[in-house]
């Protein structure tokens, strides 16, 4: 399952993400990505405005994927020149429903699916988004040429699904930063590249 919806976050609410990106950002120091996924790229894990946009996406991805569903964690990511995202799956339980959503952009950059044996690009605009098991493809960016590039990342799991102890990634509710999620992200994933 890989579904792309157009236009699924209004554009003034991109903005509106971008500035608290900024803001957010600038007060954690800008931390490098710490899941091993990309170079060149700042990231952190669960920011509260991250998180009320699981809530509010939460029927859209619903619908898109025809299951009930919890929340699992949000992901912000601003990636710059030079940057790309290594091929991998997600991890399992936590993210069996990614959704990757395009906040801000100012070059065209694929994110690159294997389907079938076959790599397929998906470029998305801002407002965009794209749902995935990302458990089942592996999924990858080349290498990035513009200067700034910000995109989300969204998890949720089946509420009737082998993976809905996950709700909320573990965390007693949304928005709690445990610094044990965070390390055992970045080491999941790592054992996920190839
Ligand atoms: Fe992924």
């Amino acid at each position: 399952m890989i579904e792309v919806v157009r236009n699924a976050i209004p554009q003034e609410m991109c903005e509106f993400i971008s500035h608290n990106m900024d803001l957010h950002f600038n007060l954690i120091d800008y931390p490098k990505d710490n899941t091993l996924l990309c170079s060149n790229a700042v990231g952190d894990y669960a920011p509260i405005f991250l998180e009320s946009l699981l809530v509010y996406l939460q029927p859209l991805i619903e619908k898109t994927v025809a299951k009930k569903l919890y929340p699992t964690f949000s992901f912000g990511r601003i990636y710059h020149n030079g940057s790309n995202l290594k091929r991998h799956v997600d991890i399992e339980g936590r993210s069996e429903y990614g959704v990757s959503c395009c906040i801000q952009k100012d070059v065209d950059w694929s994110l690159y699916f294997e389907k079938s044996g076959k790599s397929i690009p998906y470029n998305l605009n801002v407002g965009d988004i794209i749902a995935y098991k990302g458990m089942e493809y592996y999924h990858w960016r080349e290498s990035y040429h513009g200067n700034e590039h910000r995109q989300v990342f969204l998890n949720y799991v089946d509420v009737d699904g082998e993976y809905a102890n996950w709700k909320y990634d573990k965390r007693e509710c949304l928005g709690q930063v445990k610094h044990t999620n965070i390390l055992n992200l970045s080491k999941t994933i790592a054992g996920l590249i190839q």
